[in-house]
């Protein structure tokens, strides 16, 4: 649901060699579905929904000779900033597979009263946000209630499996399995910039999951919420 692996389109694979290594890894995982997710932010945001579009038909296409069973699909991790409501509604902006849903980050020392502005502002554009790998802002970890609050503005949650396993410390790692306990989380996602440092590996995490929290909600939020999501349905 969330990943860098689109060649040479952000900081995650630089080239199309880099991105199969991505795939490679992501396939033995066990992944079978990728969301390209590349940032719309700063320098990144030149880089058009065409130009991302043309590069994804190439990229589906080597994927396609060497594993026949992957899907692949488009969005981008939008990164809020206070032109972001104009730059969708212009279209410059990629949802996921051109659904409903966007997923929205934050800087990771953005305010509380930013991410509520970031999240209104997104759904008065007729989108639901995802926010991308709540784990990461300290507002939602210092703020007990943050997280209910933007659920029941009706956003979305998704965490990074790397948090949920503990790899970046016990609050962060805590504040996962809080929200997990509480099943408020929609999502969880690899994030995955290259094959070394933040991998495309989910298998592990999923385990865990699954063993702490059970099938039914393990399935949800590594399947069946992001196959909604890829096919625009409501959750
Ligand atoms: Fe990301």
């Amino acid at each position: 649901m969330h990943t860098h692996i689109l060649p040479a389109a952000d900081d995650g694979a630089q080239n199309m060699a880099d991105a199969m290594r991505m795939v490679r890894l992501a396939w033995k995982n066990g992944t079978r579905t990728i969301m390209l997710t590349p940032h719309y932010r700063g320098a990144y945001k030149t880089n058009t929904p065409q130009w991302h579009r043309e590069n994804l038909d190439i990229f589906r296409r080597m994927v396609a000779d060497e594993f026949p069973d992957m899907e692949l699909y488009l969005g981008s991790e939008a990164h809020y900033e206070i032109d972001l409501p104009d730059r969708v509604m212009a279209g410059d902006v990629m949802t996921l597979n051109e659904s409903r849903y966007i997923l929205l980050e934050f800087s990771s020392i953005s305010l509380k009263s930013r991410i509520i502005a970031g999240v209104s502002e997104m759904i008065s554009c007729g989108l639901v946000p995802i926010i991308a790998h709540a784990d990461r802002y300290e507002a939602f970890r210092a703020t007990e209630n943050l997280a209910d609050e933007v659920l029941e503005m009706g956003a979305l949650i998704q965490l990074n499996a790397d948090s949920v396993m503990g790899k970046h410390g016990a609050q962060v790692h805590a504040f996962c399995h809080r929200l997990l306990q509480e099943e408020k989380a929609h999502f969880i996602a690899s994030d995955a910039h290259d094959v070394e440092h933040r991998p495309p590996q989910l298998r592990d995490c999923f385990l865990s999951v699954h063993k702490k929290y059970g099938q039914e909600y393990a399935a949800q939020i590594f399947c069946t919420n992001a196959r909604a999501v890829i096919e625009n349905r409501r959750m």
